[in-house]
């Protein structure tokens, strides 16, 4: 494999470690006028050019970087990535005053999406899919977490595993597979004896993927239904990621934590008595900004988990329903302006604590020696201006374990 030289960035951003938590969020290791030597897809020295120079045993590719920051590539470790159709109808008709539930109850919402993603074939799931990873790299996203759960029948939730398999095996994004099969309760059939199918359907599913995934949340599935899904799934190796606190308060959080979930999705409508708890476990929360944007109904409280101590990580969300967007860059730049992370806890956020809920952070996450060399070069000279100019894409080169994948 060829090796890499990328000389004298303007800023070297990272977090450093396995996660960080609370106030350790905020500290970054920071270079200026700083090289990257990467041989092998891995990163084998980091610092002055000088320094960086005396490492290299071969004569690599250069990348001249003086003007730009280079981070670790980007994170998006809650996505539903792979779906057929889109529902603009139903964005237009929020915008003109009703609910995400009064769609759902309408016949619209998840349900909308299964029926377009069952009557598609796998090859059209594919092509849509990878054109949005496509995009999500050109933004800088090297890593990804894809659910399940537009199919909610076994022969369609099995093909979506199918199509995440496939497609991580094509194109350059990793991707890191959940079965989401209790994401609603389909139509023709009822919740006990779905439930009974999505256990049966357990053994095979966790063949093709890593997590489990549910939505806990009134009119879906309870805490408890949930967690008999997830203890079962333990044993089949699948480990717990869950929707949990979306639109209403639950016992979600307690559950999750009792079934020692990787991470919990949303909290939205977090008790402070589980921020508490959230807070002293080793459970990510993970925070989507963007769905709070698109749906308008209030942010998580992300300073109080921050501030009592809880790992937190931010994600997209891509979704047809609640987050038509894969920008990680837009992502934290919502979760700053909007849940006042500091512009460091956004990059903490969606770079080390992401890949720690998905159990990746030994290899990616962060710029550190040892690690592979999953990189973005923007456009700007520090990470805080990629943040802060917002609304455009600031990724000038998107490096994936040593391989320039994307550049303009
Ligand atoms: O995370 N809440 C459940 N799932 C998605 C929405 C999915 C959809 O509306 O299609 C979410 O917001």
């Amino acid at each position: 494999m060829a090796s890499l030289l990328i000389h004298n960035a303007a800023q070297i951003a990272t977090s450093i470690g396995r996660y960080r938590r609370g106030a350790e969020m905020n500290q970054l290791r920071l270079l200026r006028n700083a090289s990257i030597y990467v041989q092998d897809g891995i990163i084998r020295a980091i610092g002055s050019a000088s320094d960086v120079e005396k490492a290299i045993s071969d004569s690599p590719e250069v990348i001249d970087a003086s003007g730009s920051a280079v981070i670790a590539g980007l994170v998006d470790s809650h996505t539903h990535l792979v779906f057929a159709g889109t529902r603009e109808q139903e964005f237009a008709m929020r915008v003109a005053g009703a609910t995400y539930q009064d769609i759902a109850k309408q016949g619209g919402g998840i349900l909308s999406t299964v029926k377009a993603t069952r009557n598609a074939t796998k090859e059209e799931l594919k092509c849509v899919a990878k054109r949005y990873l496509a995009l999500a790299l050109e933004h800088g996203t090297t890593t990804m977490e894809i659910k399940t759960g537009y199919g909610l029948d076994e022969e369609t939730e099995l093909k979506l595993l199918d199509v995440i398999a496939e497609l991580d095996a094509e194109q350059p994004i990793t991707l890191a597979p959940t079965f989401l099969g209790a994401h609603a309760v389909p139509p023709e059939r009822s919740k006990a004896e779905y439930l009974e199918s999505l256990f049966a359907l357990l053994p095979r599913a966790a063949q093709k993927a890593r997590f489990i995934d549910a939505f806990v949340e009134e009119n879906y599935f309870s805490a408890e239904e949930a967690e008999a899904l997830c203890e079962r799934a333990k044993r089949f190796g699948l480990l717990p990621r869950l929707h949990v606190h979306q639109f209403t308060a639950n016992a979600g959080v307690k559950m999750g934590l009792r079934v020692g979930a990787a991470s919990l999705d949303h909290l939205e409508k977090i008790s402070d008595e589980d921020i508490g708890l959230l807070a002293r476990s080793e459970t990510v929360a993970t925070l989507l900004p963007c769905v709070s944007l698109f749906l308008g109904y209030g942010y998580p409280p992300a300073r109080k988990l921050i501030d009592s101590g809880a790992i937190v990580a931010i994600a997209s969300n891509f979704n047809p329903g609640s987050a038509m967007t894969l920008n990680m860059q837009l992502t934290m730049f919502v979760a700053s302006a909007q849940m006042r992370l500091s512009l460091a806890e956004s990059l903490t956020a969606a770079t080390l604590n992401a890949a720690y809920s998905l159990r990746l952070s030994d290899k990616i996450g962060s710029i550190e020696v040892g690690k592979e060399a999953d990189l973005v070069i923007l456009d700007v000279p520090s990470y805080e201006q990629a943040i802060y100019f917002f609304g455009v894409n600031h990724a000038k080169t998107v490096i994936k374990k040593g391989v320039v994948e994307w550049t303009r």
